[in-house]
């Protein structure tokens, strides 16, 4: 599956878009998009979804913005087509090269309950029908729109959808059921390339949330932790990764793509993979000299002049052969055990 080249005229669908992860993945993507090009962006807040609107002018003013203030826990799939039919007004759909959805829009739901607590049935409903049913019925509406254009689509997902989070049944079970979704899909379409890009935890309101209103207080703690330490992913840090994995596209459609943990792990991508090869340098070298002075060792045994001799008697070798442990002296142990203990230490790199 190619990657996805943004520095074309294409079609970008963002949901989620008025702040958070979303704004930060519509401006980027749409800032290299070319003349022609149309970006559509969802979610509540009119007042967000401008600014986000004006982010990218400033950024390129050559490509059309539509913006569309929508509440998404619930839209009918009519109410869905009637967005995108309005927003494709004035354009042809045959002229873009792409068309790029990003579902990104996504609520953490009621963290402040263990699972064993959730049994309120319009609870479940709500959540699931925001996260999971309307993105699914808005994805049916892209693909039906572009049924001749090369399309990409992306989920943003969780590591949630992975691995149980307590206090957080609600979004685990949610992001699970969401992500097989679009495992589905991509099984379904192998010609559509379908992303699951997990962001990492990401400095947003949705962050805030988990460490403020979290019952769960191992949770808080990690939360508060990464947030106070400044280890929290930026939205800038996961877009470029994201950017950059959409466009090599050396994933396999569907799978789970896991981004860095913290901007600890982020910092380190490359100094962390220097500093254990220069570790393993610096092992191999001396296991290298280790083994060079006990060959030449070896090899003042078996010559047994009066030189050698003299050198063993002034100690430079014996020091070599110190073992704290042993109550033998090095000059009394036998010559094969010498040689046995020997490769012990060049094994386990003991002075
Ligand atoms: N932050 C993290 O650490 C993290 C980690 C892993 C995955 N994620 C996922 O990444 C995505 C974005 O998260 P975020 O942290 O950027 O969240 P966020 O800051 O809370 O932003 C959520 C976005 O969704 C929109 N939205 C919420 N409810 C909506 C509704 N009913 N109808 C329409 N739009 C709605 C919001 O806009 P309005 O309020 O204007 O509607 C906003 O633009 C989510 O899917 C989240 O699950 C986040």
């Amino acid at each position: 599956m190619g990657g996805l080249n943004l520095n074309q005229v294409g079609f970008l669908l963002v949901t989620g878009a008025s702040r958070g992860i979303g704004q930060t993945m519509a401006v980027e993507c749409a800032k290299v998009m070319k003349p022609g090009s149309l970006i559509l962006l969802l979610a509540r807040s009119a007042a967000g979804l401008e600014s986000t609107k004006g982010e990218i002018l400033r950024a390129n003013d050559r490509v059309t913005i539509v913006t569309a203030s929508v509440d998404l826990s619930e839209p009918s799939k009519e109410a869905l087509e009637g967005i995108v039919t309005k927003a494709l007004a004035n354009s042809s759909k045959e002229s873009f090269q792409f068309a790029l959805m990003i579902h990104n829009v996504g609520t953490l739901g009621d963290v402040g309950k263990w699972a064993v607590d959730m049994d309120n049935q319009a609870i479940w409903r709500e959540h699931f029908a925001m996260n999971v049913f309307s993105v699914a019925i808005l994805n049916a509406v892209f693909m039906a729109t572009f049924p001749e254009t090369k399309k990409f689509i992306v989920n943003v997902t969780s590591k949630a959808a992975i691995e149980p989070f307590p206090s957080m049944s609600l979004y685990c079970s949610s992001r699970a059921a969401r992500e097989m979704y679009f495992r589905c899909l991509a099984a379904e379409n192998p010609t559509i390339c379908v992303l699951n890009y997990s962001p990492g935890p990401v400095d947003t309101d949705m962050a805030a949330d988990i460490r403020t209103n979290s019952i769960d207080p191992e949770l808080k703690t990690t939360m508060t932790g990464l947030f106070t330490s400044g280890n929290l992913v930026t939205r800038q840090q996961t877009t470029k990764k994201f950017i950059q994995v959409l466009q090599e596209g050396a994933f396999a459609s569907g799978a789970h793509t896991f981004m860095f943990l913290t901007k600890l792990a982020w910092n380190s991508r490359t100094t962390l993979p220097l500093l254990i090869t220069a570790v393993f340098l610096a092992m191999d070298f001396r296991m290298q000299v280790e083994l060079d002075l006990h060959m030449e060792n070896q090899d003042f045994q078996n010559d047994g002049s009066v030189d050698d001799l003299e050198d063993d008697e002034s100690g430079s070798s014996s020091d070599y052969y110190y073992d704290s442990d042993s109550s033998i002296t090095n000059e009394e142990e036998e010559p094969d055990h010498q040689e046995i203990r020997e490769i012990h230490r060049i094994q386990l790199g003991i002075q």
